[in-house]
């Protein structure tokens, strides 16, 4: 059993909408996946999956509410991949979930405004001995402009930290999917689909081990 959580420092990022694609490739696959929503204000991925259900999207996709790690860790068995999302605000919970993670991924838009609290993030957690080599930052909701995206590139690996090998780049049909219970590679746009399909290949490396 495999635990990839989506941690971050700011709202709006993608957690979210990642920890779903990664659950959904996952599933495709074949694999037992349980996405733990730690988000309770939102309960975005909560939501998503009794909507996934009731458009009688396939594979089905778990998703349940959690509120401590305590909780979770009684519910880890059968699974072959948990997916933990979290809220938009770092805090202790952050923390000892990404101890207990096999990965943890720090997703973040190209602006300085959104590089800058995620590195200081990422530095917090590598404090911990036993979360500093899982943390893998993901470039997400990406524009079009490439010197952005190398500049980002740039400061992420001048800090030291891994990053994924594929960015999840902006695009209005990835919410539309998402609202009708589905995500990433379930896109029925091509170019969606296969932009989708890099993200969920590099997650799933990583995730799966
Ligand atoms: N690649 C994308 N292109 C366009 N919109 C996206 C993309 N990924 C996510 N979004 C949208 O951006 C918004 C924020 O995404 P998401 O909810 O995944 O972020 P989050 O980090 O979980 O936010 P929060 O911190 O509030 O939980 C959502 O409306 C989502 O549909
Ligand atoms: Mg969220």
């Amino acid at each position: 059993m495999r635990v990839a959580s989506f941690v971050g420092q700011k709202g709006g990022v993608g957690k979210s909408t990642l920890a779903r694609v990664l659950a959904v490739a996952a599933a495709h696959q074949g694999h037992q996946v349980l996405i733990g929503d730690f988000d309770l204000e939102q309960l975005s991925c909560v939501e998503w999956a009794a909507m996934r259900l009731r458009q009688g999207v396939e594979p089905e996709v778990e998703a349940r509410a959690f509120k401590s790690l305590k909780k979770l860790r009684k519910t880890l068995e059968g699974y072959d991949l948990v997916v933990v999302d979290t809220r938009g605000l770092a805090d202790e919970l952050t923390e000892d979930i990404s101890k207990e993670s096999d990965v943890v991924f720090l997703p973040t838009g190209t602006s300085m405004d959104d590089l800058r609290p995620t590195l200081a993030l990422a530095k917090r957690l590598a404090k911990t001995k036993a979360v500093s080599n899982k943390i893998v930052i993901v470039l997400s909701k990406t524009g079009r402009s490439e010197r952005l995206l190398e500049q980002a590139e740039a400061l992420i690996s001048e800090a030291g930290f891994d990053m994924l090998n594929a960015v999840w780049p902006e695009r209005d049909g990835f919410q539309a999917d998402l609202d009708v219970g589905r995500a990433g590679s379930e896109a029925s746009n091509p170019h969606l689909k296969l932009a989708a399909q890099h993200v969920e290949t590099a997650m799933l490396t990583l995730a799966l081990g």
